[in-house]
């Protein structure tokens, strides 16, 4: 609730320690635009199929929120979460399921939402586990892709941005857990020494 004393602009970020806070890498006005474009698409593409949405937590729960809601047709959404090992800004590749799928996937068109493919790794390894379930199709919906990063081929279906290989975060991507609260994706600056 905004009290009469509540001035703040509500475009700018407004965190305590926004020095951490780079350029704008895609606006909100662009997310929002590109997410109705890809709702679109899924809605002709899975026109009586309907969609079995999975998300991978906890980077995706934003762009899924949004998504899900440009879909204009019967779908069902669930969660997944996976950590993997690595430095804070390095996968390793190695998956580790924190959080399995509710849903049985036989027969199911499954559309993996995903925040970002940096190496690729991660989601390489989602799609060879799910596809072992026997979904009747499997497409990824990636709403950020860094652009010569991936060190596996991936076979993406919908693309939100390509952007170029720095760190960003917002629209639920963190560093160390922050900045997931962000409504638009910046470039991170790193800590204020
Ligand atoms: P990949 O396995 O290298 O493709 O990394 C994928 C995962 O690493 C993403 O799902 C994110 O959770 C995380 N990640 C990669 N790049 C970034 C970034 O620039 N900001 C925040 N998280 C990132
Ligand atoms: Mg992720």
């Amino acid at each position: 609730m905004t009290t009469p004393g509540d001035t703040r602009p509500t475009d700018a970020p407004r965190l305590e320690d926004g020095e951490e806070i780079g350029d704008v890498i895609v606006s909100e006005s662009d997310l929002q635009r590109r997410i109705a474009e890809l709702g679109a698409a899924i809605t002709a593409d899975y026109a009586g199929r309907p969609p079995l949405l999975v998300g991978v937590l906890k980077g995706a729960f934003m762009f899924m929120s949004d998504l899900s809601r440009a879909i204009a047709l019967p779908s069902e959404v669930d969660f997944m979460a996976v950590s993997s090992y690595g430095s804070a800004t390095r996968t390793s590749g190695v998956v580790r399921i924190v959080k399995d799928l509710d849903v049985d996937l036989v027969d199911r068109h499954v559309l993996v939402v995903e925040d970002i493919v940096d190496s690729g790794l991660t989601l390489s390894y989602l799609q060879r586990y799910l596809l072992a379930r026997q979904p009747a199709s499997l497409e990824v919906c990636a709403l950020l892709v860094k652009e010569g990063q991936q060190r596996t081929a991936l076979d993406l279906r919908y693309v939100g941005f390509t952007i170029p290989a720095d760190f960003v975060i917002g629209y639920g991507l963190d560093v160390a857990e922050r900045y997931r609260n962000l409504p638009a994706i910046y470039d991170y600056r790193g800590p204020k020494s």
